[in-house]
């Protein structure tokens, strides 16, 4: 369970304003440093994660864990991460700590807003949210999860969204490659009826990963 913030989402979806005047998903949310954020900044925000089941005290004490792991696996692998937007690793570092204090103490204050939900099934009713934004799971996973996962996932995050489905990074976390059956999944979705586009945003962690993938129902 990672811990990203307002400033690393609204670059890794590079969100503008009016982008966060509707209700907004965070799927998967993890420890949402960007739902807390956005909330107190008066954005109706609320996020989906399997791991929201075991509740506040049991995600903090994982956190700290979860953190360092993630550092170790960076440090192990440096030639596949550059620096040019954390500027460095203890700004990085600095950001995280920041977005998961923000997260526990929004998780004990809203809890409501924290559902606990499992891809490729969400407990939304359709087109209840206007903006769906998807950090760090579909792509980063795909050797786990495979292409008839990722086309239920996105067709289901589409179905609670009035508006656009934004995931990040299009790129595979073990070896930072792009996912084989992108093109292919994209044309299924297409068959469906969603229009799909893949964007470049202004952020960059693992090298190459600069693109998002956005997908709206046409209406
Ligand atoms: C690497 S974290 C990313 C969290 C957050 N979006 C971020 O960018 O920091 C991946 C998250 O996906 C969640 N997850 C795993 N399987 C899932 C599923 N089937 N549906 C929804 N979330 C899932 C995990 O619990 C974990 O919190």
């Amino acid at each position: 369970m990672s811990s990203r913030s307002f400033a690393e989402y609204r670059a890794m979806f590079a969100l503008g304003e009016r982008d966060l005047d509707g209700v907004v998903l965070d799927c998967a949310g993890g420890a949402s440093g960007f739902v807390a954020e956005a909330a107190a900044m008066g954005v109706r925000a609320l996020a989906a994660d399997p791991l929201y089941a075991h509740g506040a005290g049991v995600l903090a004490d994982r956190l700290a864990a979860d953190l360092e792991q993630g550092n170790a696996m960076i440090s192990a692998n440096a030639e596949r991460f550059v620096w040019r937007w954390y500027g460095s690793p203890e700004r990085r570092s600095e950001l995280r700590l920041r977005a998961r204090k923000a997260f526990v103490a929004d998780l004990r204050r809203r809890p409501g807003s924290y559902v606990a939900a499992s891809l490729p099934h969400l407990p939304l009713a359709g087109g209840s949210v206007d903006l769906v934004l998807c950090s760090h799971l579909l792509f980063t996973w795909a050797d786990r999860l495979g292409r008839e996962w990722h086309r239920a996932a996105i067709t289901e995050m589409s179905r609670v969204c009035r508006g656009e489905v934004r995931i990040f990074p299009l790129v595979r976390m073990g070896d930072g490659e792009p996912v084989p059956f992108l093109g292919a999944l994209l044309d299924e979705l297409r068959g469906e009826g969603l229009a799909c586009a893949v964007r470049e945003v202004p952020y960059e962690f693992q090298r190459g990963a600069r693109h998002m993938l956005t997908v709206t129902r046409h209406h």
